[in-house]
């Protein structure tokens, strides 16, 4: 078995090396977008494979057995269930390069690298770095979830105790137009009975943001495993509770977090929305 503390130093290494690519661009012009994935909307600049392929290969370089699944690259090595040379559980490292990628292509701060280290199954150390504001965030399975600033480290709780009515809730969108639309209905119902919506942009941020007290929940659907993955952990050892809807696990079906109050409030509510149909009502 792989020493937690040790993957999420790699993943730490590695994440600040990929952070200060990202960041190195000045921005005088917009990165060029290379490609779309989803929809036209839903691009990849030069910079997101330069940080996918430089956090590949700082991984290689001292882990060359792991699996690594990439959102740009998809998985190289091994599968779930796979095992090293030594018969133990293999690692599998589970990265988006740049999380906030349309924020990024706009100058705007709300982006980060999300790297997670994954055995059998289970997410056993995260890191989400945010070159913008200086911050890091780190989680170990049950050792607590830490947010590094100016060189010291604070230890993260997220609210508790929040109504509904006083909850300040996070969400995102996806790129396809006809879940929008229903992501829209979803807000639109929601809205009136919560503090406010906020949409950053990011979700490995927003998960962040829920660890640290910063808003009180965050949902979105369509999350892929490498939005949430380190962010997820980040949450949950931070005391959130981090599932789906109707006590399914996350997934891209369903990705919430909340202290555990707030939690059922919103799962409840949400619930009844139906919110996870791709087509709008009365279509
Ligand atoms: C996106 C961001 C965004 C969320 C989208 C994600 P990307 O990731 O996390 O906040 O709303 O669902 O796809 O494309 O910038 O890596
Ligand atoms: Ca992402
Ligand atoms: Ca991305």
């Amino acid at each position: 078995m792989s020493d937690p503390e040790a993957l999420l130093r790699i993943a730490v290494e590695a994440a600040g090396e990929a952070g200060r690519l990202l960041a190195s661009w000045r921005g005088d012009e917009r990165p060029e977008i290379v490609d779309t994935k989803s929809s036209p909307t839903d691009v990849v600049t030069e910079m997101d494979r330069r940080s996918e392929a430089l956090i590949t290969e700082w991984i290689r370089a001292v882990r060359p057995g792991d699996a690594v699944l990439g959102e740009e690259g998809g998985q190289t090595l091994g599968g779930p269930g796979a095992t090293d040379a030594g018969g133990r559980a293999q690692v599998r490292w589970v990265v988006d390069p740049l999380d906030g990628t349309v924020n990024y292509l706009y100058g705007l701060p709300d982006w980060a690298v999300s790297i997670a280290a994954e055995v059998d199954g289970t997410i056993l150390a995260g890191v989400v770095e945010v070159p913008r504001f200086g911050e890091r965030f780190t989680a170990v399975a049950g050792r607590g979830a830490w947010l590094h600033r100016d060189g010291s480290a604070i230890a993260l709780r997220c609210n508790t105790g929040v109504t509904l009515g006083q909850a300040l809730v996070g969400t995102g969108f996806g790129y396809d137009a006809s879940r929008r639309q229903v992501q829209g209905e979803v807000v639109a119902a929601l809205l009136p009975h919560v503090r406010d919506i906020r949409r950053g942009g990011s979700a490995a941020v927003d998960l962040c943001s829920v660890a640290a007290g910063r808003m009180d929940a965050f949902f979105e659907r369509g999350l892929n495993y490498w939005d949430y993955a380190a962010g997820g952990l980040i949450a949950r050892e931070a005391g959130a509770l981090v599932g789906g809807l109707a006590g399914r696990p996350e997934s891209t079906a369903m990705t919430v977090a909340a202290g555990p109050d707030l939690f059922r409030h919103l799962d409840t509510f949400l619930t009844r929305l139906d919110p996870e149909r791709d087509t709008p009502r009365g279509s």
